[in-house]
């Protein structure tokens, strides 16, 4: 399992993004909060672009990002080329995403999924590795650019 994974949400994820990182503690997992830290109304975009940042820079391998929907935490990400951002709402395709997509970035909808839900989610996408091979050639093929 990677061993540092950046987290981030926005008003509407933050009770779920705070629920994951304490079950991620749990599990001796190393979590960077990129915010938001208040239940505030903020902009997810914000948030979105600074941990795809991270994971540009490689400062980070994975991170998970919630909010209401988990959907435009994952269209911003998404602008990011070194990104796959992919949004899950159980956890099979968390983890073919891993597998067949090599995804990166998983999005989880506070609004969509209860805590025990996002937990099979997170923990799916967590512990599943990317099968190369011919899903290798097609993820190359995603970038435009
Ligand atoms: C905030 O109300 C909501 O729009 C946001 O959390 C997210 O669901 C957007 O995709």
């Amino acid at each position: 399992m990677t061993k540092q994974i950046g987290i981030a949400s926005d008003h509407a994820g933050l009770e779920l993004k705070l629920a994951l990182a304490k079950e991620l503690d749990k599990q001796g997992v190393i979590v960077r909060d990129f915010g938001t830290s208040t239940s505030d109304s903020c902009d997810y975009p914000d948030f979105a672009h600074a941990v795809a940042q991270a994971v540009e820079g490689r400062e980070i391998e994975r991170a998970i990002l919630v909010c209401g929907t988990g959907v435009g935490m994952s269209i911003a990400a998404n602008r990011h080329t070194a990104v796959r951002a992919v949004v899950c709402s159980e956890p099979l395709s968390a983890k073919m995403a891993r597998q067949h997509n090599d995804a990166n970035v998983l999005c989880i909808g506070a609004r969509v999924v209860g805590t025990g839900t996002a937990i099979d989610i997170v923990n799916a996408f967590l512990t599943a590795a990317f099968e190369g091979g011919r899903h290798a050639v097609r993820v190359a093929k995603i970038n435009l650019t």
